[in-house]
């Protein structure tokens, strides 16, 4: 049987802590209505102690999406758990969601404390957030660069003390797909009371190698995986939700499957770049304007023939289009679909040939031409 992978999405509060990405309480139950609709199976509305508005906008959020569980996230300190369980008052399902760091340099430099210290106002996070719901999930800040050793004893403490999701976040965006997977492994061999719990990741993306560290941990028994739409977060973003699920849909080698609804990734997409004033780039897998446009002529040829020769993902199973963009690297097979489409119906090769040098002729000037151009071109 398939392994379920369950799908939490942080757009709403990794992402939305971007400059510029802030979201006002109206749009962000906007987008937790497309993520709800999407299928995503726990949604991290918010960070309800770093202010007034985003407190406000948990509450609200929880009271109209109610099929997903709403997690709300606070520091390992009391008044930001309490924050947390304020925020999710209304929700149906909720979950407090409390962190602190593992790693050596960030205990010593930030926190200007010991491991011992770190420990303990982990565990004691997690047996006061256990006062609101039963649902609770920890994260050791930096996990991926901290200790293997002293990383599995935090977890399983935390454990003990309540946690139902250990998550191991590589906050800085520094593993390697090898080593991260080893680590995830390395902690199901470790932690007592590992089986118990749902083991979740959460990977920046600071050397573009997030999604890779995240399928690596999913092939080493990671049940959650930590996403945002179109990658956003903070600095060069998170895991993007697109990928992930995809390459999860795509590699049935991989045995795992998720509940997303892959035919609105698009158009969920669309919605988060634009709330969020966050251009998707052209050639971004999945989503870009580019992931099913074929512009070559040997692409389009195969693509005409049989589209599994270029295309790996069915456009339409994600709420997109193939397209065969005409530009001077395109070809005679490529310019006759396009002209059939207009109408041009049986032209012999002879009336191709010499419509495709007066076509080379015009795409040498302009990036790629329209149906427009191609009537001007039967017209002269
Ligand atoms: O990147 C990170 O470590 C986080 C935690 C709060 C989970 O965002
Ligand atoms: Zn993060």
């Amino acid at each position: 049987m398939k392994k379920q992978i369950f799908i939490f999405d942080t757009t709403l509060r990794d992402g939305e802590q971007v400059p510029g990405c802030q979201l006002n309480t109206i749009e962000k139950i906007q987008v937790a209505k497309a993520l709800d609709e999407l299928g995503i199976d726990i949604i991290e509305a918010g960070f309800p102690i770093s202010s007034p508005g985003d407190l406000k906008s948990i509450i609200e959020l929880s009271k109209v999406v109610t099929r997903p569980t709403i997690c709300s996230l606070s520091r390992a300190i009391k008044e930001d758990i309490d924050a947390a369980a304020e925020s999710l008052k209304f929700a149906k399902h909720k979950r407090i969601h409390t962190f602190i760091s593992s790693s050596d340099v960030q205990i010593k430099y930030q926190f200007k404390s010991t491991r011992e210290k770190i420990m303990q106002q982990g565990i004691e996070a997690v047996k006061y957030a256990k006062k609101f719901t039963q649902d609770v999930e920890f994260s050791a800040m930096d996990a991926g660069r901290s200790d293997n050793a002293f990383l599995a004893k935090f977890i399983e403490n935390t454990i003990k003390a309540g946690a139902t999701t250990v998550n191991i976040p590589d906050t800085t965006g520094y593993c390697l797909p090898d080593e991260f997977g080893e680590k995830i492994k390395y902690l199901f061999e470790n932690v007592k009371g590992i089986d118990k719990v749902i083991v979740s990741v959460h990977c920046h993306n600071d050397l573009g190698l997030a999604t890779a560290n995240t399928i690596a941990a999913v092939q080493n028994g990671a049940r959650q995986i930590e996403v945002t739409v179109n990658g956003v977060g903070e600095r060069a973003g998170n895991t993007s939700l697109e990928e992930a699920v995809m390459i999860l849909k795509t590699r049935v080698d991989l045995n795992a499957t998720t509940s997303i609804n892959t035919k609105l990734i698009c158009q969920t997409s669309q919605l988060v770049s634009k709330l969020m004033h966050m251009p998707v780039q052209p050639n971004k897998a999945i989503v870009g304007k580019n992931a099913f446009a074929h512009s070559s002529g040997i692409h389009q040829n195969g693509v005409l023939k049989n589209r599994f020769t270029y295309e790996i993902i069915n456009p339409e199973d994600v709420g997109a289009k193939s397209s065969l963009v005409l530009t001077a690297r395109s070809g005679r097979s490529a310019l006759r679909y396009h002209l059939e489409r207009l109408g041009y119906k049986k032209l012999s090769q002879t009336q191709i040939n010499s419509t495709y040098q007066k076509f080379l002729m015009l795409a040498d000037q302009k990036k790629d031409l329209g149906d427009n151009d191609l009537k001007y071109l039967m017209s002269n």
